[in-house]
């Protein structure tokens, strides 16, 4: 087994998106472009209506996946496929835009607390234009399971300890996992040697491979195959791992494909309707 070290520890960045959301950037910054194959990471946590009530009006997406995970509140997701849910507490949207989708992202509430994250997954070339995938996962889908003491790890995607979580047929064989730890407790997580992974700390503060890594920090780890995690105290973090791709990305907005000509056909198909 070789344990991941940390590369970089980078903090996120005040942001605004949708119809004016304000949530913290933590890849897509100037100092992140991107971590391959992951493209974004939004958090949003807010109990000020003012800072997410406007949501995600309809807005189109083509050449890669957008995962939404809940913490707390709820949203209403409506595509032009069909395709409608409700978001909750603990539950998860996994949507392949593949050649185009036009979708929207709504609060279904007006005061309390809206809490959860968003994450943009690459697809391969070959990928990029097949048809939009919807994958709508309630919170009761998604496996927690105890590893070892102190130690409580939901599994959205990918298989820890013979548990599988509920998120298949992802091009970059994705994990993503949402660990808490308990003070004083240790968590030694597998991930396949190959992949690129990070950890996002959204509570607390954690200490891998010598480094501490604190609320609202991320870190891009190493290659390895286990992830050593040390509580001092309570933490919450997302560990989050895929399979590099290692193509060239050009990104516009909410187009992200291989070359400017394929960017500039997605603006031309998605004006002229073919969404
Ligand atoms: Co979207």
């Amino acid at each position: 087994m070789t344990q991941r070290s940390v590369q970089r520890v980078l903090v996120g960045h005040p942001a605004t998106d949708g119809a004016g959301v304000r949530m913290t950037r933590v890849i897509a910054t100037p100092e992140l472009d991107h971590f391959d194959p992951f493209l974004l990471l939004d958090e949003f946590r807010s109990d000020d209506a003012d800072d997410y009530i406007a949501g995600f009006p309809d807005h189109p997406h083509r050449g890669f996946e957008t995962v939404t995970y809940m913490l707390a509140g709820a949203m209403q997701h409506a595509d032009n496929q069909g395709n409608t849910g409700l978001l909750g507490p603990g539950s998860v949207q996994w949507m392949t835009a593949g050649r185009g989708i036009v979708h929207s992202e709504m609060p279904q509430q007006e005061d309390g607390l809206m809490w959860g994250f968003q994450l943009w997954v690459n697809l391969p070339a070959s990928d990029k234009m097949t048809e939009p995938r919807y994958q709508d996962i309630p919170a009761s889908d998604v496996p927690e399971i105890t590893f070892g003491e102190g130690v409580k790890v939901k599994i959205i995607a990918g298989g820890l300890a013979g548990s599988t979580g509920p998120v298949s047929g992802v091009a970059t064989d994705p994990r993503y996992f949402d660990v808490r730890l308990a003070p004083g407790s240790i968590a030694e997580l597998p991930t396949p040697n190959e992949h690129n992974a990070f950890v996002y700390v959204y509570d607390g503060a954690v200490e891998i491979d010598g480094t501490a890594v604190s609320k609202g920090h991320i870190a891009l780890l190493g290659s390895g195959d286990v992830v050593r995690l040390q509580a001092g105290g309570d933490v919450r973090l997302l560990l989050i791992a895929g399979r590099p791709l290692d193509e060239p990305v050009a990104r516009y907005g909410p187009f992200v494909m291989n070359t400017a000509e394929e960017i500039r056909q997605a603006v031309t198909d998605y004006q002229s309707g073919r969404f």
